[in-house]
């Protein structure tokens, strides 16, 4: 398997200190910064968009793991790629022509993943995987942080290793987005997970850089 990855999600961050906080997360063993941009169309809510991931890239020196929670993504494929995205991540229900929208991902250069919602099964993978670099299971219905972890994404996660495992697949990113925590990050890890999103838990912790340590432990 391929080591774990800590991508701690900057929607749990202190807006007002965002310079700061990503300084910690410079200093901390997340290898990656999750960023959560959301439209208010496909999500119930609206995040951010280029001005801030382009202010956190300028400041971060960590992978930039952008999970795009917007309709029709295709649209501004190219635009999060200048603005520092290095990881890109749709969501299979916002893309009836994935295949196209995977391969814009890697001409653009970056790592191309694919989202699934707590409703969307595994097994609509089935004709893509071997395309994507990674695929996001998300453990809560995304548009908020904070939610409470929904433990089906555990017998999703195996599913998506299996099914990884039988077209010779060993370099999938396979990403658990959603109320994880340490009540859960050890069951995901056996279950096949390789990047474990982590926002409030992270950011709501007394000691960030040592929760994020404890979680990289879980990899070793
Ligand atoms: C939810 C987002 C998540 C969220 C995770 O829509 O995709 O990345 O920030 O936050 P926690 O870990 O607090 O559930
Ligand atoms: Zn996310």
């Amino acid at each position: 398997m391929e080591s774990l990855i800590i991508a701690p999600s900057i929607l749990a961050a202190n807006f007002a200190e965002l310079g700061s906080e990503i300084d910690m997360l410079n200093a901390s063993q997340a290898e990656w910064i999750h960023v959560d941009v959301m439209d208010g169309m496909f999500v119930p809510n609206i995040s951010f968009g280029f001005p801030v991931l382009e202010a956190v890239n300028k400041r971060a020196t960590k992978v930039l793991d952008v999970h795009l929670m917007i309709e029709k993504p295709e649209r501004y494929l190219e635009a999060f790629a200048k603005a520092g995205a290095q990881v890109l991540t749709v969501h299979f229900e916002t893309c009836p022509h994935l295949h196209r929208t995977i391969q814009q991902i890697k001409d653009l250069g970056c790592i191309a993943g694919v989202a699934l919602n707590p409703s969307t099964p595994v097994q609509v993978l089935e004709d893509i995987i071997s395309d994507v670099d990674l695929v996001l299971i998300m453990s809560v219905n995304p548009g908020f942080g904070g939610q409470k972890f929904i433990p089906n994404a555990i017998k999703k996660t195996k599913e998506l290793a299996e099914l990884a495992a039988s077209k010779g697949l060993t370099k999938l990113k396979i990403e658990i987005d959603g109320g994880v925590s340490m009540s859960n990050a050890a069951d995901l890890i056996d279950a096949g997970a390789n990047v474990l999103v982590a926002g409030n838990f992270v950011f709501s912790s007394s000691n960030p850089m040592e929760t994020i340590a404890n979680l990289v432990k879980l990899g070793n």
